[in-house]
């Protein structure tokens, strides 16, 4: 039989060849950190559904961050989890003085000032009714919510935040905290818009680390139909006229279609969150015995940065950059 003159696998012929045409490589720049933080000091707690993922006081925190700092990650995104005592219908404990979000996010930036601070913006881990938005009557009243988002945003920004990270979904929310953000005198602050976001099961462990479920009902008003992709292009095309700096889609991997096409309708650098529930499927398989960890955590990666995200979020990033180094 004539064998055609294109023979591919000369170009993976030895470990440096495949080293060279490598197209899609991941660099600790390219990673977000997040960070579940809890009141008080000196606790540290394991998320039970997220093995090797903790709840970190403050100062807790800060020694991880350090470590995580050292090894080149450099970008942390911090989720609360608020007593029981402190949630209301309005989530108001989130803009409050006393609230120690606001004092972890001061902290990460007096104690590691050359690392980026990305917030959660979203009324769930503050809310008795476990809703993004202002729940009645069984329904999320969108344009009430966004003057709590904006008391949010501008609270986070006082206390040093970098970059905005609003989660909540409510429509037109970018562009009103853009101008209360500007309004305040914080036209230097970025954010980074969960701009896809879809209602997914995948969600299951974060909630369990903040405790955060919808009390009654589901988010489907608000998070997105996971089977639809042209509402991913107009919520992109909204975040962008509205001055989203960067553009998130989530959860990751079951929506690589998503980051792809986001990818070529936007000229906005893609963030993909490689969520709570993805996290959990590797570690449960690893665990059994059924998957190679640090396998799965390399392809996985990989695959989100070749469907076209720019920056990965992800809870594997420590796990990987300490790793990878032995995986080609
Ligand atoms: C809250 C928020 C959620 C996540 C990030 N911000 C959960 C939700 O919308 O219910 C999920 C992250 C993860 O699963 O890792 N607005």
């Amino acid at each position: 039989m004539e064998l055609n003159i294109q023979r591919p696998r000369r170009n993976r012929q030895s470990e440096a060849i495949r080293g060279m045409v490598q197209e899609t490589r991941i660099h600790p720049d390219n990673l977000i950190l997040p960070f579940f933080l809890l009141d008080g000091t000196n606790k540290k707690e394991e998320i039970a559904s997220m093995p090797g993922v903790f709840r970190y006081t403050i100062d807790l925190a800060l020694i991880e961050a350090k470590e995580c700092f050292s090894l080149g990650l450099r970008n942390f995104i911090l989720f609360p989890a608020i007593d029981e005592q402190h949630k209301d219908k309005y989530a108001t404990w989130s803009y409050h003085p006393n609230c120690f979000y606001l004092k972890a996010i001061q902290a990460f930036k007096s104690e590691l000032p050359e690392c980026t601070v990305i917030t959660d913006i979203a009324m769930d881990p503050y809310s008795s009714d476990g809703h993004d938005g202002i729940y009645q009557d069984g329904k999320i009243l969108n344009d009430e919510t966004l003057a709590v988002l904006a008391k949010m945003a501008v609270a986070q920004a006082q206390a040093g935040a970098d970059i905005m990270g609003p989660s909540d979904m409510m429509d037109g929310r970018v562009g009103y905290i853009r101008q209360a953000l500007d309004a305040a005198g914080f036209t230097h602050v970025s954010i980074m818009s969960y701009t896809a976001k879809y209602a997914s099961c995948f969600y299951g462990p974060f909630r369990d680390a903040l405790d955060s479920a919808p009390k009654h009902g589901n988010k489907l008003s608000y998070q997105m139909h996971p089977a639809n992709k042209r509402a991913a292009i107009i919520e992109a095309k909204l975040d962008e006229a509205e001055g989203a700096d960067f553009l998130m889609v989530k959860p990751a991997l079951s929506y690589l279609d998503i980051i792809a096409e986001l990818r070529q309708t936007s000229s906005l650098p893609i963030v993909a969150y490689n969520v709570s529930g993805e996290y959990a499927m590797i570690k449960a398989a690893a665990e059994k015995g059924w998957v190679d960890e640090n396998r799965a955590i390399d392809e996985v990666l990989t695959s989100i940065k070749r469907a076209g995200a720019d920056i990965i979020i992800t809870y594997f990033a420590k796990q990987y950059v300490i790793t990878q180094a032995g995986l080609k």
